[in-house]
């Protein structure tokens, strides 16, 4: 099995235990995106309303963005969507979901390093949920973004900041606390090889720099600090320049 193939059962099983994020939109979402109030959420942050202004009818690709989540709220703020992932069981959600709310969704089930499917130029809009730490190495994803983002196309992206994976939690019967002890990039067969669990920990010059060197300018930067102190994401917004 390769390492996509693995992350794909991976997830499917999360899926088939209901892992918190692939809870998918509800009605009262959608009837807010159907008024022209649309909000998207990565995890409990919300993407700044001003970074998705205009989406009606624009083509917006879901990068390894299924779930029933964000493509059905983008379809019904009249958006032209696509969604592409890798787990069949994430796209089964947005397939329902279209059926039921009657979205004219196209579900393309496929690896974010590979978008030869897309033609150069043909959205308008990526929005990239936080999956990065599924992939290796990001420059081919962020390449491939460029490649098939019109000219003035927007890129958002959520992903880990390092942190995440920097520390392990040391047990000293006081509470605990955090050491860091790993240094990036980070792989998690490094750390347990008997394990199927497969992630990587990028460095933020893979991140930023990785979209800067694809010719994505960034021009929005927002973070998202969940409970625990090490679970930090990021998001940022770029546009593909001429
Ligand atoms: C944490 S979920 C994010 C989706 C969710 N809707 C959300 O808002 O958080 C990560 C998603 O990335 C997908 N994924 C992981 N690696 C991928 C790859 N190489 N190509 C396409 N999708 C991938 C997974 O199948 C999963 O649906």
């Amino acid at each position: 099995m390769n390492i996509f193939e693995q992350v794909e059962k991976n997830i499917n099983n999360l899926v088939e235990n209901n892992v918190y994020w692939s809870a998918c939109a509800t009605t009262e979402e959608m009837q807010r995106a159907r008024e022209g109030r649309l909000s998207i959420k990565f995890f409990d942050k919300e993407v700044p309303t001003d970074w998705l202004k205009g989406i009606k009818g624009k083509k917006v690709l879901c990068l390894a963005g299924a779930g029933g989540l964000q493509a059905p709220l983008l379809a019904c703020a009249g958006a032209e969507v696509t969604v592409l992932d890798l787990s069949e069981k994430m796209l089964e959600k947005d397939q329902r979901i279209a059926e039921q709310e009657q979205l004219s969704i196209r579900i393309e089930k496929g690896n974010m390093c590979d978008l030869s499917r897309f033609a150069d130029g043909s959205f308008d809009y990526i929005l990239n949920p936080t999956s990065l730490m599924y992939v290796p190495d990001v420059k081919p994803v962020f390449r491939e973004v460029s490649r098939v983002l019109k000219v003035g196309g927007i890129f958002i992206m959520m992903a880990p900041n390092p942190i995440n994976y920097l520390c392990d939690f040391v047990e000293d019967g006081k509470g605990g606390y955090y050491k860091a002890v790993n240094r990036m990039p980070y792989c998690s067969s490094d750390h347990d090889s008997m394990s199927d669990w497969v992630e990587y920990g990028h460095t933020m010059e893979d991140y930023i720099g990785g979209q800067i060197e694809c010719g994505l300018v960034i021009t929005g930067y927002v973070e998202c600090q969940l409970e625990d102190i090490t679970e930090l994401h990021f998001l940022t917004r770029a546009v593909k320049q001429g």
